[in-house]
């Protein structure tokens, strides 16, 4: 495993602001595939990066955190993915089932204690999936949420450790989908139905035209981000 430092990343970080997304993602993949994966939820995004690494690099490493709480909508989106796209798909779940935890802590415990849930169905498989891991693909962009307005292309993820690149960090919801049409790359029916950001299927909702994107993201629990993402990461600026 390449021994990450801080100065070259983040001098690469300012380097490669003005680089298209496809040249972060093949810059990336050259450097360290194969110790390098796409963390992939399947939102509009991922699948964008997904269409995208599997043209540059067919055979390239994609992983899944699934919490077991994914809608129907997302496992029939993974299906088709797996048939049309060459790539080898990982996928992490929890030590604990949901009956496990349920017992163990509360029922409904995304109701009662979401941010531990997260970190039962979500940080603990990310933990395996990111180990061994250099360095990490993920669909983050700027305008999603403030706490990502600082996302850089290429970054130092201190949290885990790794380096973090965001190819998609300066796109639009346009761009997004523009780029999903061109391609002919499937996406997740609940999309068309005001559901423009998919989580689980307890903690996601439509949202009314004119909400802010992920509204229906933990709405009404005080919550807007799972820890995947620190808002608070040192390495951003
Ligand atoms: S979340 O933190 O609120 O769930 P969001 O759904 O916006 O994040 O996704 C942001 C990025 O986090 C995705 O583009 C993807 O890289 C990663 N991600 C989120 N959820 C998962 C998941 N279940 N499995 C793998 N990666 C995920
Ligand atoms: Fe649990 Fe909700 Fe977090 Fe999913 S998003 S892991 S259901 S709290």
């Amino acid at each position: 495993m390449t021994v990450v430092a801080k100065e070259e990343i983040e001098g690469i970080g300012v380097e490669f602001e003005s680089k298209k997304a496809q040249e972060i993602v093949n810059w990336a993949l050259e450097e360290y595939d194969p110790n390098i994966a796409l963390s992939c939820s399947f939102g509009a995004e991922d699948v964008v990066l997904v269409d995208m690494i599997a043209k540059i690099r067919p055979g390239s490493r994609v992983f899944t955190l699934d919490t077991d709480f994914f809608f129907p909508e997302t496992h029939d989106l993974i299906k088709r993915i797996k048939e049309k796209y060459p790539i080898a798909l990982e996928v992490y779940t929890s030590d604990m089932t949901i009956e496990e935890m349920e017992k163990k802590y509360a029922k409904e415990l995304y109701s009662t204690d979401p941010d531990l849930c997260c970190q039962i169905r979500k940080l603990q498989p990310l933990q395996k999936a990111l180990s061994g891991l250099t360095a990490w693909i993920t669909g983050l962009r700027r305008d999603q949420a403030p706490t990502r307005a600082n996302t850089k292309k290429v970054e130092l993820d201190s949290k885990f450790g790794l380096v973090k690149i965001n190819p998609l960090a300066d796109w639009s919801p346009d761009q997004v989908w523009a780029y999903i049409r061109e391609n002919k790359v499937p996406y997740n029916v609940l999309h068309d139905q005001n559901y423009p950001s998919i989580g689980c299927a307890p903690c996601t909702k439509p949202v009314k035209p004119g909400e802010d994107l992920r509204t229906g993201r933990w709405a009404g629990k005080g919550k807007t981000e799972c820890g995947l993402h620190p808002a608070d990461n040192p390495g951003k600026k």
